[in-house]
């Protein structure tokens, strides 16, 4: 198997050189596009699109068909891991993700299991294998999983939190459990993801949400750790050719060296970090992803394109860049905003 016809992302995340910055947007399909919000409607509802492979292909193609983008991202979320657990994902209307039986009790956390990714989570492995066909090698596609810190936060909490009350007493009360959850949930995690590499995808994306929600400290112990098992049981090459990885902890700023030390090929920043500070702290070690605000998206096609030529010249010359937002694009986006993103940062980053 060879590499996709635009091969410029995965030859950014290895270092290799080349012509010009990449760039996909974190959630570039989503329901900032009207095609998006389409299908969905005629799936019945987000759960149903991440279950149904040809919907998921469908929604996967959508940003691509809009945009000259470098990469494409499979359409699901990080939450089926979860879910494939036995917890009972559903998404109460604005509400966002909830959990019919949460993790509290001392016997669901000795008793929960690592699901088999391609029993219990075939459907996205079917979807990966149908958007490849689709993509017919013209970028390539990444695969995904939430990291086990981020992924426990949703299943103690039962889900979103402003404070993660209940997964922090759990730390400093019974850390034991936690780091039974994490152990868990992490052979999940490496085990899920190994099943997207040999279903096709090119490169992983590990999702750290709520990382940078917590202290000095215990961010190594319950998060860094478990990132760390997930990138040494990757598979690291398929078909042939490597499969890069990319660590992403909104807030992480703080613990670059660190993250760059666990054996990923990048790092993502969110939109806090300088990137030229970034690149020297982190060196040739670790290629960089990010990292503009999602709301400069909100501005002037102008100050869209000023901002793009700020970052791509905070990053400066050479590979290892590959553009993105800081964090997901908002669904209240306007979608021109992103043709005008999108052109400028191939443009611009060819001349230099
Ligand atoms: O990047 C992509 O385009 C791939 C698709 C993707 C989704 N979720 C689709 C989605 C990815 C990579 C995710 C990851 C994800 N999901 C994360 C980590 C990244 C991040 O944003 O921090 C988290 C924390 C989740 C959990 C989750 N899923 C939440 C909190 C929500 C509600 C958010 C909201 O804006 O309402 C979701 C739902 C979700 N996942 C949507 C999409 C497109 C919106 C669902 C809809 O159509 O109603």
């Amino acid at each position: 198997m060879s590499r996709p016809k635009n091969d410029t992302f995965l030859r950014a995340l290895l270092r290799e050189p080349v012509d010009y910055t990449p760039i996909w947007l974190m959630r570039q399909a989503g329901r900032y596009l009207p095609e998006y919000c389409e299908t969905r409607r005629r799936a019945g509802s987000f759960l149903k699109l991440c279950k149904t492979p040809s919907l998921a292909c469908e929604v996967t193609m959508q940003p691509l068909a809009r945009y000259d983008l470098d990469a494409a991202i499979l359409f699901s979320d990080i939450l089926t891991v979860p879910d494939a657990m036995g917890l009972g994902l559903y998404f109460a209307d604005g509400e966002g993700p909830k959990f019919e039986r949460p993790l509290r009790q001392e016997w669901e956390i000795r008793d929960l299991v690592a699901p088999d990714p391609n029993v219990h989570l075939r459907y996205v492995m079917d979807a990966v294998v149908e958007i490849r066909r689709a993509l017919a090698n013209s970028v390539p596609l990444i695969g995904f999983s939430g990291s086990p810190f981020t992924l426990a936060c949703y299943m103690v909490e039962g889900g979103g939190s402003d404070d993660f009350r209940t997964v922090k007493t759990m730390l400093y009360d019974r850390p034991d459990l936690l780091h039974r959850i994490l152990e868990v949930t992490a052979r999940a995690v490496a085990d899920y993801l190994n099943a997207q590499i040999e279903s096709g995808v090119q490169a992983v994306m590990i999702f750290d949400t709520w990382g940078g929600a917590l202290s000095h400290a215990a961010y190594r112990e319950f998060s860094l750790t478990y990132m760390q098992r997930v990138v040494d049981e990757l598979k690291k090459i398929n078909d042939g050719e490597r499969v890069p990885s990319v660590i992403f902890t909104k807030g992480g700023g703080q613990w670059l060296e660190a993250i760059a030390g666990i054996g990923a090929d990048a790092i993502g920043l969110d939109w806090t970090t300088d990137v030229s500070d970034a690149r020297k702290r982190v060196g040739d070690r670790v290629a960089l992803q990010g990292n503009m605000d999602p709301m400069a998206l909100f501005a002037s096609p102008d100050a869209v394109a000023n901002e793009a030529r700020r970052i791509i010249d905070g990053y400066g010359p050479g590979t290892g860049h590959v553009f993105n937002l800081g964090h997901g694009i908002s669904q209240f986006t306007p979608p021109d905003n992103v043709s005008t993103l999108v052109e400028t940062v191939h443009q611009y980053s060819r001349r230099l």
